[in-house]
């Protein structure tokens, strides 16, 4: 979605945010702009369509040493140059870009429209940047007393925002309300990003505004302020800055290294959680006693997209080995359904980039009712870890791409470290616990192993990517993997994907199998394979084309299956965290073979912060 950055220092301010725009592009977007103070006049450049749209108008040297940068995803109003991002009042004196939406605002056009502003854009930011204008105007305030005065008094929505002004020419404004805002803290210089990866490059000094904050940065220093004005000190945690963490290794995509990336990046989830010595896995963080997890009636696991299905997996890991109902939903749905929330109920919140509007909204709503949430994140300091009651990192180091794989392969890897933890305390032996942790342990390894099938399953992808319409079926612990599967070939190859466990497809898909729709099957080998096996025997029968995923060597498979891609042998329990892999790949090869856009598939952001 939308992205900020912000500048102010000793350095040409132009350069940096162009640099800074690069590195959020990843989240998505359709037009981009920047605009930079200099000698008393702001000077503004925006255009719609990718960054080099923008990059081409601008001129060699801007001399400017402070300035903030957009890139837009379209909500109100189309994506066009008009509508991009730097807003400015008519009389070019306040500069504003905005990540959110806000709510109220046929309101407040009119009270802009009335005061005599003229509006240029169809966005709701537009707004925001002139009735500033007027209110600074009238009452003599700075931009700082302004912003303050009209987001207290008058907006409602959500908001991330950066402006600046054409006489306080290296003093920049901040505000946040829930759409990120991270301050970069340099040597004489300041920064500020919608997001960690546009700071990596300056900066591992950092300072997460809260919702409901303010700031104000100039090249000394920074101060963060509430709505009442009160200061509130906060101080700098260091991240993780390796800015290499940020680009694609040498391969065309980050997809493909993020693929590739996944034994190491699953193995920094695993390390230092297997507890030998007990038979189980240490998760610092928790905020959990053995004695409140020996109370547990219920686990709820809520996220959305792939880290739903994720969740979905984890519900079956932790059912399974701690015999504690557990089910997953759709964070959005859960919310507005007004649900019960229960003492001795664990929710879960399950989200790669910590920053998800309907992830976080719900945990509020469980919170509001009391209820204990814990955090499974990626992104160190996000929104969700922060607000969480208990939380456990993945580790699994920043993800560029649109379309999730390390992270969410990571996700079930905590996941399977919290049905041990889970599992060790209340019902599993402390001889299963260890043949867990070695089976745990040696997924890196047969991830690696399965990325050593990519020519075949690259052949297989490029056989089918003329197919309209694709299904993905598995049983019980296969079916999320099945999900997932799906979700990855319709996001970025944009062939029509479903989903279903296999024992549904004669209850209607089947109408839809034909020879024309390939088929693909995972079979991890469990007490169901037979009956999945009738399942292939029905698809078969169809006449559809059909892709095995499989660690077993049942012979009817082979015998069946057009294709059979091997997985090697490993515990149900986490044959899902290897078989994923090799549908990620899947998906990956179609997509390049039907020529997409990869990295940033149409109409998709990274981290979904509005509603
Ligand atoms: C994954 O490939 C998707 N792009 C998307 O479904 C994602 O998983 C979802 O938006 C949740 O994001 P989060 O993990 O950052 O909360």
């Amino acid at each position: 979605m939308c992205g900020i950055i912000a500048y102010t220092g000793k350095q040409q301010a132009a350069p940096i945010l162009t640099a800074g725009l690069k590195q959020l592009e990843y989240r998505g977007y359709d037009s981009a702009g920047i605009t930079v103070s200099s000698r008393k006049r702001l000077r503004t450049w925006k255009s719609a369509g990718k960054l080099t749209a923008l990059q081409n108008q601008l001129p060699d040297s801007i001399n400017s040493n402070c300035g903030i940068g957009h890139t837009r995803w379209a909500t109100h109003g189309a994506p066009t140059d008009q509508n991009a991002h730097p807003h400015l009042d008519q009389n070019q004196t306040i500069s504003l870009v905005h990540n959110g939406i806000i709510e109220n605002i046929d309101t407040l056009r009119k009270s802009a429209l009335e005061a005599g502003a003229t509006l240029v854009s169809e966005t709701d930011t537009e707004v925001l940047v002139q009735l500033l204008a007027i209110a600074i105007k009238k009452h003599s305030l700075t931009l700082l007393q302004a912003l303050r005065q009209l987001l207290k008094q008058g907006v409602i929505g959500t908001y991330g925002i950066a402006a600046i002004s054409f006489d306080q020419p290296d003093t920049i404004v901040l505000a946040r309300s829930g759409s990120p805002v991270i301050i970069g803290v340099g040597d004489g210089e300041m920064l500020a990003a919608s997001d960690l990866s546009a700071l990596s490059r300056h900066t591992r000094e950092v300072v997460h505004l809260d919702d409901g904050e303010l700031a104000e940065l100039t090249p000394a220093g920074f101060e963060v302020t509430t709505m009442e004005a009160h200061r509130t000190d906060k101080t700098p945690m260091m991240v993780d800055g390796n800015p290499d963490q940020y680009d694609k290794g040498g391969h065309t995509h980050y997809l493909y290294r993020e693929i590739f990336d996944q034994p190491k990046t699953l193995a920094r989830t695993l390390s230092g959680r297997l507890d030998t010595r007990f038979n189980t896995t240490k998760l610092g963080g928790l905020n959990l006693q053995p004695s409140d997890l020996l109370k547990l009636k219920r686990v709820k696991i809520l996220g959305c997209g792939s880290a739903l299905y994720a969740g979905l997996a984890g519900a079956n890991m932790i059912e399974n080995l701690s015999r504690i109902p557990a089910d997953a939903e759709a964070a959005a749905e859960f919310r507005y359904r007004n649900p019960i929330i229960e003492p001795e109920t664990l929710y879960i919140a399950l989200s790669q980039s910590g920053e998800t509007f309907d992830t976080l909204a719900a945990i509020r709503e469980i919170q509001r009712k009391g209820g204990f949430v814990l955090g499974i994140v990626n992104s160190v300091g996000s929104t969700i870890a922060r607000e969480v009651n208990g939380g456990i990192y993945m580790h699994a180091g920043p993800e560029v791409s649109v379309a999730s794989t390390k992270a969410y392969t990571s996700m079930l890897g905590v996941l399977a470290l919290l049905a041990i933890l889970l599992g060790r305390t209340r019902d599993i032996s402390p001889q299963r616990g260890a043949q867990l942790l070695q089976e745990l342990d040696s997924v890196p390894g047969k991830i690696s192993a399965v990325l050593t099938e990519e020519p075949q399953i690259k052949a297989i992808a490029e056989t089918y990517s003329h197919a309209h319409s694709a299904f993905f079926v598995g049983r019980t612990t296969a079916y999320p993997v099945a999900l997932e599967g799906a979700q990855k070939l319709k996001e970025i190859s944009y062939i029509h994907a479903e989903a279903y466990p296999a024992s549904e497809l004669k209850h209607g898909p089947l109408a839809l199998v034909t020879a024309e729709t390939p088929c693909i099957i995972v079979l991890p080998e469990s007490d169901l394979l037979a009956k999945s096996v009738g399942s292939l025997e029905e698809i078969k029968a169809r006449g559809a084309p059909v892709i095995a995923i499989t660690d077993s060597d049942n012979k009817r498979i082979s015998q069946l299956a057009d294709h059979v891609i091997r997985t090697p042998p490993a515990d149900p329990l986490v044959q899902g965290l290897i078989m994923g892999v090799a549908l990620q790949l899947f998906a990956y090869h179609s997509a390049v073979t039907l020529g997409r856009d990869v990295d940033q598939p149409r109409n998709l952001a990274k981290s979904v912060t509005v509603e």
